[in-house]
């Protein structure tokens, strides 16, 4: 699940809402999983990986994940992504394209201090992305974490990701096959919409 607050009222956030509210009365599955990827230009390197979705506050979606990870480094290189939703219950692809940043650190703390002490112990433990021996050493890291680490206080490594769309497509599926996309545009602060052929 997402969780919106203070919705940003222009009308591509409003229909994202309506499109999430269907698809969640449709019974979507894994509703919150989106595709971001990044560029990364130190190493000329593109890249795509799922991430859940947890807040829309405003014009703000929000995601965690781990500072030292391979993404991380990407939206530091640069800071525009491309992310990709498909909710197979109502047939809709939206996607977006966006500059990304961090979230500051007292809004990490304060999530982070809510979350489950297991999720807490794999994000202190992890060293996301990198090589590990085996996957024992990865369930030992864990649990030797759960014991000894202060599971309410987050790492500097951890924390979230805001990004801001600035243009959105939501294509529909349609079963006549003439399927319907729609853009919207921001153009020096002003939503430009059009429609695309299918
Ligand atoms: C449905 C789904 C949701 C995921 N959610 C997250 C997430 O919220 N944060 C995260 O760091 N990784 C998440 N992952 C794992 C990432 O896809 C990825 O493996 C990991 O973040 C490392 O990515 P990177 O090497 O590009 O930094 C999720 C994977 C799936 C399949």
């Amino acid at each position: 699940m997402i969780k919106f607050s203070n919705l940003n009222q222009e009308t591509p956030y409003l229909l994202f809402k309506e499109k999430y509210d269907e698809a969640l009365n449709k019974g979507q599955k894994v509703i919150e999983g989106i595709s971001i990827s990044s560029f990364n230009k130190e190493i000329n390197l593109v890249d795509s990986r799922y991430v859940n979705l947890k807040y829309i506050t405003d014009k703000e979606f929000i995601f965690f994940s781990n500072y030292n990870s391979p993404k991380a480094s990407s939206f530091n290189s640069h800071n525009q992504i491309a992310a990709l939703i498909y909710w197979q219950s109502i047939n809709v692809q939206i996607r977006m394209r966006a500059k990304i940043k961090k979230t500051p650190n007292d809004f990490n703390q304060k999530y982070f201090f809510d979350r489950l002490k297991q999720k807490n112990a794999l994000a202190i433990s992890s060293k996301q992305s990198k090589p590990i021996d085996s996957y024992d050493q990865v369930k030992e890291n864990f649990n030797k974490s759960l014991k000894n680490d202060d599971l309410k206080k987050c790492p500097e490594y951890w924390g979230g990701f805001s990004f801001t769309p600035y243009y959105f497509e939501f294509w529909e599926g349609h079963e006549s096959r003439i399927n319907k996309r729609e853009v919207f545009n921001q153009v020096n602060g002003v939503w430009k919409h059009s429609f695309l052929q299918p």
